[in-house]
């Protein structure tokens, strides 16, 4: 079968004056250039950072994934009881299951997450293993969930943020990402999140450079994407990975560094990339579990329960009303 033909039978039509267009044009514009991590994650992005999360050197999802069911009754247990549990990014719910299995105390499951498609065939798996539970998925960018579905109104809310996605936002931003989380899962929520410790650079390092180049090609989907969706001329192979340690800001940053000097067109923009200037494409935050909790703490939430394996942790906060309702 021609490739072009399937192409022109399934590709979307070019999107060349949407949000995705303006947010990429203002981010190659900008200096230094730089691209919104969100958009990592279309099909090909999340089936790819799904491989990320089962390579050796990734240890950030192992560790978590053996907190989640080593503790997983100690932590339902902090859920409020005939709750619902929203779910921040979910991806494939691998994590959620685990704490679900613990509990018999959450009627309502509402995963959140950008990628609808990945959303959708997960949500359906579902209820063959939880057959109780009541399910309602919302396929939107989490940081701009306004409201929760109607049908758990009724509900006590508990929150579940894993995988350490919270250190992919700036801390101010992490900040008022909690304190929208707070509004949003009301008086008496419970919220669990998952956080990345600061440890030795070669251990961190290793976790973003794989051998097998997964998360290379995760990083370079992005430009790849762009083709294809805006009808850009990247040329991915004239693109490098780079991923390193800022001990200083204790982050990685994830980059994208043009091989050559070269010109890229983007939306009728032509867009000029120096020798070995980077696009910023990422951060991911390594917090301690000290720095996390005053994070939290002045963001509306009490720390109340922390899991670690030394490398990862596993934070239960509850939602610090005094504190809270000015903002409502
Ligand atoms: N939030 C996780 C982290 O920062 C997962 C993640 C997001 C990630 N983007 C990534 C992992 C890119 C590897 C590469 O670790």
């Amino acid at each position: 079968m021609s490739r072009a033909r399937t192409a022109l039978r399934v590709a979307p039509p070019l999107e060349t004056s949407g949000p995705f267009a303006a947010d990429v044009i203002a981010g190659l514009t900008a200096k230094p250039k730089r691209l919104p991590p969100k958009y990592f994650y279309d099909a090909a992005g999340s089936a790819l950072f799904e491989r990320i999360t089962h390579l050796d050197e990734y240890y950030p999802t192992r560790s978590e994934l053996a907190l989640l069911t080593e503790h997983a009754s100690a932590i339902a247990a902090q859920f409020p009881p005939g709750c619902a549990l929203v779910e921040f990014g979910s991806g494939s719910s691998r994590k959620a299951r685990s704490l679900l299995g613990a509990t018999a105390s959450v009627q309502a499951y509402v995963p959140v997450d950008i990628c609808g498609e990945f959303l959708l065939q997960d949500a359906a798996q579902l209820p063959r293993d939880f057959p109780h539970l009541a399910i309602y998925p919302v396929a939107t960018d989490f940081t701009q969930l306004a409201e929760l579905p109607a049908e758990i109104a009724s509900l006590p809310r508990a929150g579940f943020f894993p995988g350490s996605t919270i250190g992919n936002f700036e801390p101010h931003e992490a900040a008022r990402f909690l304190r929208h989380a707070g509004s949003l899962l009301g008086a008496g929520a419970v919220f669990a999140v998952g956080v990345d410790l600061a440890k030795a650079p070669d251990i961190l390092y290793r976790a973003y450079n794989d051998a097998e180049g997964v998360t290379a090609k995760f990083n370079l989907n992005l430009l790849a994407r762009i083709n294809r969706e805006l009808g850009a001329d990247f040329d991915p192979a004239a693109f490098e990975h780079h991923a390193f340690y800022n001990a200083q800001r204790s982050r990685i940053e994830m980059h994208l560094a043009s091989t050559r000097r070269q010109k890229v067109r983007i939306c009728g923009a032509t867009i000029e990339f120096r020798a070995g200037e980077t696009i910023h494409t990422e951060n991911s935050y390594k917090y301690t579990i000290e720095s996390f909790r005053a994070l939290a703490h002045g963001s509306g939430w009490s720390p109340v329960a922390v899991w670690s394996d030394g490398l990862f942790s596993v934070h239960a906060l509850r939602r610090s009303d005094a504190e809270q309702t000015a903002d409502e």
